[in-house]
């Protein structure tokens, strides 16, 4: 046992979870499974499969992806050594683990890869409401992707989702860094307008503007955001290809009905975008700015910058952290049966029972092991379960079993029992499912 352990004890601060990071328990756990559950489902119903990588790297592996410049790899990693010294980080976010997989499988001849993924991600930022130390991602991303068609189809993807998971008041912001030519453009005419407010800017400010001007843009810090309202856009220095290309993503949202804010200051805080950048915000609530639920682009020098072939792509990561906050609880648990045995000597018969019932039907069935007959009834109730079916020695040997409803049903009110043959079993339970509710 640790030192530190040892030391609390005893104490109720040894068991909290860390700062920034929290459990899912009980009908919190059932939310955030509906949600990836969702999520999930849309993607493969696109046309994307999963993908899973380890959620701890190479320090280096986000240093170089991600850039060194960027708040989340200077300031938000969780990084350590091992035992063997080597550096390693907890994963700020997937892209970069994504890309190593695509390139540790040799997969850059078999393109295009469409994935998706989700997973615990964790940055040191200040916690506060829809941010925390330890969330979830997420993310999509569709490798060896060139058209401004798959920037639109994974931005579509997240509207299919939004509209799945019943989330309507998102708004979609929008930019484009272009190509290298145009950030080397715009970057000389940045550092000329930063220039003239060198001294006022922050000092993080001050050595991006020599480092990685287009950064600045990112900053969290107030001064620095009045600063920059006056800054040129970055959409006044696309090359012609990159403009063309702007110019599709728009008009191919256009016409799938898709609106958006166009935001020339987007840049995002990870360095490997360029071209299309996007963002969706939605209000938590009435008095706090709106916060970003998902974010994401084109990230076409990525692939070779970490060591592989020129391969372009695109992605996207939602913040389920965030959607839980959007998405309301279901009011209705699912409709859940219990099978109950009378004395231990049916538990064999009863378990049959439930598999029977769970082969045929999709809703949870649940056995009950603790305690007595009314001791595992109280469980069931407990546990929302819309039905009891109960086996004892008089039910088995009329080759039946007695159901009792805990809720009302149009075919057995509440509190009423009937003894129903095995054989009938199946389509009285469906019954009963068909009419919950009704
Ligand atoms: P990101 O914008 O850094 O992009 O993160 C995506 C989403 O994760 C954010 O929009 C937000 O909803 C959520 N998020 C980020 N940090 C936190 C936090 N501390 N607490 C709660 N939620 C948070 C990426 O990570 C890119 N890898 C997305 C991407 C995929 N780009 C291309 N492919």
């Amino acid at each position: 046992m640790s030192e530190s352990f040892k030391e609390q004890k005893g104490s109720l601060e040894a068991m909290r979870p860390v700062r920034g990071m929290r459990d899912f328990v009980g009908s919190d756990a059932a939310h955030f499974y509906h949600v990836v559950d969702v999520l999930r489902d849309v993607a493969l119903r696109h046309g994307f499969g999963p993908v899973e990588s380890p959620i701890v790297e190479f320090t280096s592996l986000f240093a170089r992806g991600l850039g060194e410049e960027t708040d989340v790899v200077g300031k938000e990693m969780f990084t350590f050594q091992d035992r063997s010294d080597q550096s390693l980080s907890l994963r700020p976010e997937g892209t970069a683990s994504a890309v190593r997989a695509f390139l540790t499988a040799k997969l850059t001849q078999t393109l295009p890869q469409k994935w998706f993924y989700w997973g615990p991600m964790f940055r040191y930022d200040r916690p506060q409401k829809g941010r925390y130390r330890q969330f979830y991602q997420f993310g999509v991303e569709s490798l060896g992707s060139s058209t401004s068609l798959s920037d639109v189809e994974i931005i579509a993807l997240f509207f299919e989702s939004l509209k799945a998971l019943s989330i309507t008041q998102t708004t979609l912001f929008l930019n484009s860094l272009g190509d290298a030519d145009s950030r080397a453009a715009y970057k000389t005419a940045l550092v000329e307008h930063l220039s003239r407010y060198a001294s006022e800017l922050s000092a993080d400010s001050q050595r991006r503007l020599q480092t990685n001007p287009l950064r600045v843009l990112d900053s969290k810090d107030p001064q620095d955001q009045r600063l920059m309202e006056d800054a040129p856009s970055i959409l006044d220095f696309l090359t012609p290809d990159a403009a063309r290309f702007f110019d599709r993503v728009k008009e191919e949202l256009s016409q799938l009905g898709i609106t958006f804010t166009i935001d020339p200051h987007l840049v995002r805080g990870l360095d490997y975008y360029d071209h299309t950048t996007f963002e969706l915000k939605a209000a938590l609530d009435e008095e706090s700015p709106p916060l970003a639920v998902a974010g994401g682009g084109r990230y076409n020098g990525l692939i070779q910058s970490m060591g592989g072939p020129p391969v372009p792509a695109t992605g996207a990561a939602f913040g389920i952290d965030r959607l839980l906050l959007l998405v309301p609880q279901p009011h209705r648990a699912p409709f859940t049966v219990g099978v109950l045995f009378a004395e231990e000597g049916d538990f064999a018969e009863a378990w049959k029972i439930a598999q029977r019932l769970r082969e045929a039907f999709a809703f949870p069935v649940l056995l009950p092991t603790e305690g007595d007959l009314s001791k595992r009834l109280k469980y069931a109730h407990k546990s929302g379960v819309a039905c009891v079916l109960i086996l004892g020695q008089d039910e088995r040997q009329k080759e039946g079993i007695r159901c009792k409803s805990l809720t009302d049903f149009p075919n057995l009110p509440e509190g009423q029992e009937k003894v129903v043959l095995q054989k009938d079993l199946l389509a009285f339970v469906s019954s009963l499912n068909n009419r919950e509710g009704h």
